[in-house]
């Protein structure tokens, strides 16, 4: 659903519902009340309810890509990281809450018409910001629910305006050692990560300013990341300050720290384990199910067209 343009992070006009409309209060009473305690409230709404209708505060359109499963509690996914420049810990959000997130800026350079650097609020003045509730699977076997907030990428490369002969993307995130205490020497910084031009057309590709009806929490990688659902969450680069557009496939960070066990391509894959552990089944963070993983993650009704000429080998699930 297109919503009406706002100043900076964009609210996406759901700023004062209260949390427990926005989750739907039965589900809110029934988590806190059976759960409590642990990782914020642990709620989990009934898969039905997800099939069927919007939750409360959740635009209709938001679910067009048919998320089929409850959102994931908010503070949980919001307290439960992976953001590598600040700590390998999953609790990393405490350090992020010192990332400064203004001003920010992120430059275009590589094959484009004019090269170029935008300031995230002058960027985002351009953009129509739309809801998307997405499942976003980790390559570690965990997956969440969650309600971003953002814009087709497809959008941004329209507006890098890129030549012809560029036939990737990389997407390189901040690195700031004032307050990333996680910069080593040991890992190859800046996060980079990539996608083909192909698949940052796709409808599915998604640049994330928000979530849960906020901005994007510096911790989700604020103010600006990438969302690619169909892949492990490792392609979706956190507070992105360049875009690049290239005409070879890009060195990204996880293919550079562990070529066997992480790829450029990186399409979820049940049927290809990751070396040390199974890609079967995923745990859902914040509640004690585990489910079947399916394949592009259940996208493939969108993506696996992008595929279909490519050799369907371990390579492209990796
Ligand atoms: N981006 C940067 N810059 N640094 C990171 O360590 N981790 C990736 C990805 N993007 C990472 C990153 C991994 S492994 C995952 S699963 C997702 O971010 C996690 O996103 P989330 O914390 O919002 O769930």
């Amino acid at each position: 659903m297109l919503i009406k343009r706002r100043q900076g992070w964009e609210a996406p006009g759901r700023d004062v519902t209260p949390e427990a409309a926005f989750f739907g209060r039965r589900a809110v009473m029934k988590g806190a009340g059976a759960i409590g305690g642990a990782l914020g409230l642990g709620l989990s709404l009934s898969p039905a309810l997800a099939d069927e209708a919007p939750p409360p505060g959740i635009p209709a359109a938001a679910m067009r890509f048919k998320p089929g499963r409850a959102l994931t509690a908010e503070r949980v996914a919001e307290t439960y990281n992976n953001f590598y420049e600040f700590s390998t810990d999953k609790d990393m959000w405490r350090l992020a809450q010192k990332f400064p997130q203004r001003p920010w800026s992120i430059s275009f350079d590589g094959m484009v018409e004019k090269p170029f650097t935008i300031g995230i609020d002058d960027l985002l003045k351009q953009m129509q910001v739309e809801e998307r509730v997405y499942r976003h699977r980790c390559v570690e076997a965990w997956g969440m629910t969650v309600p971003w907030s953002g814009f087709p990428l497809a959008k941004l490369v329209a507006l890098a305006k890129p030549t012809s002969g560029a036939k990737f993307i990389a997407f390189t995130s901040d690195e700031n050692p004032k307050v990333m205490p996680g910069l080593d020497g040991f890992m190859p910084w800046p996060y980079v990560e990539g996608l083909t031009l192909a698949e940052a057309n796709n409808e599915l590709a998604f640049i994330g300013t928000g979530l849960y009806g906020k901005p994007m929490p510096p911790q989700n990688g604020g103010p600006i990341r990438l969302i690619t659902p169909w892949k492990y969450g490792f392609k979706s680069g956190k507070s992105i300050v360049k875009v690049s557009f290239l005409e070879k496939q890009p060195k990204t960070f996880w293919a550079e720290l562990g070529p066997d066990e992480y790829g450029f391509w990186a399409n979820v894959n049940p049927g290809v384990p990751h070396p040390r552990w199974s890609q079967a089944q995923e745990r859902l963070i914040g509640t004690d199910q585990v489910v079947d993983t399916q394949i592009y993650n259940g996208y493939g009704e969108w993506v696996a067209s992008l595929y279909a000429g490519m050799p369907q080998t371990r390579k492209l699930f990796m």
